[in-house]
């Protein structure tokens, strides 16, 4: 596990590079988003594409043609690129994306690349895009309540799809995702990783400007890994007295 800087994944790409740069003979560098050196966001974009080939085949059947509405939450892209890809030559389809509005505009509060004041262009970790970045170039601190969303770069397709209008972008913020999390889990009987959470939450909003339209979110995970996080968020003392009780049994046991 990464002890340098944030701990947190900029900094495990950081040592994973380095890692690679010193033993390129014998070490293949994996990454799961749709970002880092070329040609490893279009592997990523290639692979995951299986997400939009099959939906298409779907939708053809269910909405007897294409949907109208597609959401997903962007850490890097690899969940909406391969969610988008077989979507984006289809004009009439509303592509959006959903970042990490974490708990505030200002600088290191959120992980929003597209839409922020603090984001601008750059190259870091091997790639050119949009960066959380201060005017020398250092990365900044980002926030998500979510570790799949908390990065300070977006992968370069899903910047330069912004950049011609082709996917919307929007966020949502970590309470919103909570909540979101909680309303699908009860009306849904389904538990959201906390990144899908957030295109859930921007869901929620999106459909109340709309009327009779077939819209699809990418649920890219499940909600288990996150019971640390949400759980506290919820309901901090419940959790502590749970835990607490959890512990004091297994002592006694
Ligand atoms: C479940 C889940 N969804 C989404 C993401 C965001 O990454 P990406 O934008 O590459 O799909 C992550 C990243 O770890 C994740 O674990």
């Amino acid at each position: 596990s990464v002890s340098s800087g944030s701990k947190t994944l900029k900094d495990a790409v950081n040592e994973t590079l380095r890692e690679w740069s010193k033993r390129s003979e014998d070490t293949f560098y994996v990454l799961g988003s749709a970002l880092g050196p070329y040609p490893y966001p279009d592997m990523v974009r290639e692979l995951q594409s299986v997400i939009s080939k099959e939906l298409k085949k779907q939708t053809k059947k269910y909405f007897s043609g294409l949907p109208d509405v597609m959401v997903a939450c962007v850490g890097g892209g690899s969940n909406s690129m391969g969610f988008f890809t077989h979507y984006l030559m289809d004009k009439n389809v509303r592509l959006i994306g959903v970042e990490g509005g974490g708990i505030g505009e200002e600088r290191g509060a959120n992980a929003k690349r597209i839409h922020n004041i603090h984001a601008s262009e750059g190259i870091a970790q091997g790639y050119k895009s949009l960066f959380l970045q201060d005017k020398d170039g250092q990365l900044s601190q980002t926030h998500s309540i979510s570790a799949g969303l908390d990065y300070a770069g977006i992968g370069p397709q899903l910047a330069h799809l912004a950049e011609i209008g082709r996917v919307e972008f929007t966020s949502a913020l970590d309470k919103e995702a909570i909540e979101a999390c909680q309303f699908f889990a009860k009306h849904e009987g389904i538990i959201p990783a906390l990144e899908s959470s957030h295109a859930l939450a921007a869901t929620i909003k999106i459909c109340k400007n709309l009327k009779n339209k077939n819209i699809i979110v990418n649920v890219s995970g499940r909600g288990d890994k996150d019971i640390f996080i949400t759980t506290k968020a919820i309901n901090r003392a419940k959790w502590k007295g749970f835990l607490q009780a959890e512990l004091t049994r297994i002592d006694k046991g």
